[in-house]
């Protein structure tokens, strides 16, 4: 039988193969031994190993650590973790985007028991992560679209979900801001943090300033203790302000401080408070405009607006109504409603005609409102919300008295709304693809 002595150089030789990291360090965090895997795993260039354990990835190992021992009831009376291995999982900033790893630790006592030494197994879980996002996406539907104009809303969503920078999201009410700024957070490597919304219209012009800074004890009548604000409660994570141009103009430029330098005073206090914050505002006024107007400042505006997302409104991504409208059927079911609810062909014909002023919100109320109403199953024009019904009735100025004409005009003008495609523009007309085809083809328009 070998002696633990004879095959240390072949142990050695194993953990310098294996693709878990491990790293030997001393009491004091100080870095006595790691393998390759380490430093490919904390994205740690070869030339320069790793040497402190303080300083890896960009978080405070010590303090997850703790967290760690305290959330598995490992710590000792003195708040120090026990020594018994714990794990936790912490997002590491890589040259090839973020990695989740895997970390479990312990102390492990030397041979005469005099030393002890920590140990430290790294594991890479991103594969894992990102498939637990995908299942819980799909648990929790978040923006369902084919528009292109939207798809390329979304698709930057992604590419920016990790930047610090601050996005902007314009767009009339009910086109999906909050719910795309929602997603923006999940995307996030801040997505373990809290998400924080105000709504600045829903907030008295006197009140705005404790809401997002806070306030101490005696600061106003009223305030009879301190009050942390909505900036303390987002710390770590994302702030969205919708409706900003609601802010007053006063409020602007400690608003601007408190995104640039990251800091700020809550009401009745000197004290400067900072914090580590990610912003997403959203408006359905034109920022710009109110900027030219002199009711907005723009060095406000241009720090809101680094990345900035125009969201369109429904009705200018017609292939989206009936999408969203079946999307909604199977929602409300889902909430007790009956799935099985059909929409009738002259419905669809004048839910593609609607303009929409209330967007994605005005047509899930008008599907509740249409099942509700439904007459054997199906929602008929008649079971829509009167606002859409009365639009409808209101007569089309008639272009031309010959029907094929008429017809003609609408297949062109449909196909041009759909920028050519067939399918969108048959489901602009409220008809399949082959009827469509069809027709073109009976009407010479090919
Ligand atoms: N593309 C979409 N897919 C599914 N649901 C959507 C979509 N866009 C908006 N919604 C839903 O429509 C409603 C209004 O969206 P919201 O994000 O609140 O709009 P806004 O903030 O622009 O007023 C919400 O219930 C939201 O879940
Ligand atoms: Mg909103």
């Amino acid at each position: 039988m070998l002696s633990l002595n004879d095959i240390s150089p072949i142990l050695e030789c194993i953990v310098s193969f294996i693709e878990e990291g491990v790293i030997i360090a001393d009491m004091k965090g100080k870095v006595l031994y790691h393998n390759p895997a380490a430093a490919q795993l904390l994205d740690q260039p070869v030339d320069r190993p790793i040497t402190s354990l303080n300083t890896i990835g960009r978080f405070n190992f010590k303090k997850r650590l703790l967290q760690a021992a305290i959330r598995a009831g490992n710590a000792d009376a003195a708040g120090r973790p026990s020594g018994k291995f714990v794990r936790f999982e912490a997002k590491i900033g890589a040259h090839n985007g973020t990695r989740v790893i895997e970390f479990n630790s312990g102390l492990v006592t030397l041979g005469d028991g005099s030393e002890q030494l920590r140990l430290v197994l790294l594991s890479d879980r991103t594969e894992h992560a990102r498939l637990q996002a995908v299942l819980d996406n799909n648990q929790h539907p978040g923006i369902l679209t084919r528009d292109p104009s939207m798809q390329a809303v979304l698709a930057r969503i992604h590419q920016v979900a990790n930047a610090q920078a601050a996005v902007l999201l314009q767009g009339e009410s009910g086109t999906g801001k909050t719910q795309l700024a929602r997603m923006l957070h999940t995307l996030s490597d801040r997505s373990d943090k809290p998400f924080v919304e105000v709504n600045c219209a829903a907030i008295p012009d006197t009140l705005i300033e404790s809401e997002l800074f806070g306030h101490v004890k005696g600061a106003f009548t009223g305030a009879t203790q301190n009050r942390p604000g909505r900036f303390q409660a987002a710390d770590g994570g994302t702030l969205f302000l919708d409706e900003i141009s609601e802010v007053p103009l006063h409020l602007q430029a400690k608003l601007l401080r408190a995104i640039q330098e990251q800091a700020f005073e809550p009401v009745g206090s000197d004290r400067t408070q900072h914090v580590d914050i990610r912003i997403v505002s959203a408006s359905n006024r034109s920022l710009r405009e109110l900027v030219e107007e002199d009711r907005f400042r723009a060095d406000l505006y241009y720090r809101l607006a680094v990345i900035p997302l125009q969201v369109p409104p429904l009705r200018e991504r017609p292939g989206d109504i009936l999408l969203l409208a079946q999307h909604f059927i199977e929602e409300l079911a889902k909430r007790g409603y009956p799935g099985d609810i059909r929409i009738g062909d002259e419905a669809r014909r004048v839910l593609m005609n609607y303009p929409w002023p209330g967007n994605v919100r005005e047509l899930e109320n008008a599907i509740e409102h249409g099942i509700i109403c439904a007459v054997d199953k199906e929602i008929r024009t008649e079971s829509l919300p009167q606002d859409i019904t009365q639009y409808s009735e209101q007569p089309v100025p008639a272009l031309t008295e010959d029907p094929e004409e008429a017809e003609r005009l609408a297949i062109k003008r449909a196909l041009a709304e759909a920028n050519g495609s067939r399918s969108v523009a048959a489901s602009l007309l409220g008809i399949d693809r082959t009827t469509l085809w069809r027709r073109m083809n009976k009407l010479g328009l090919r």
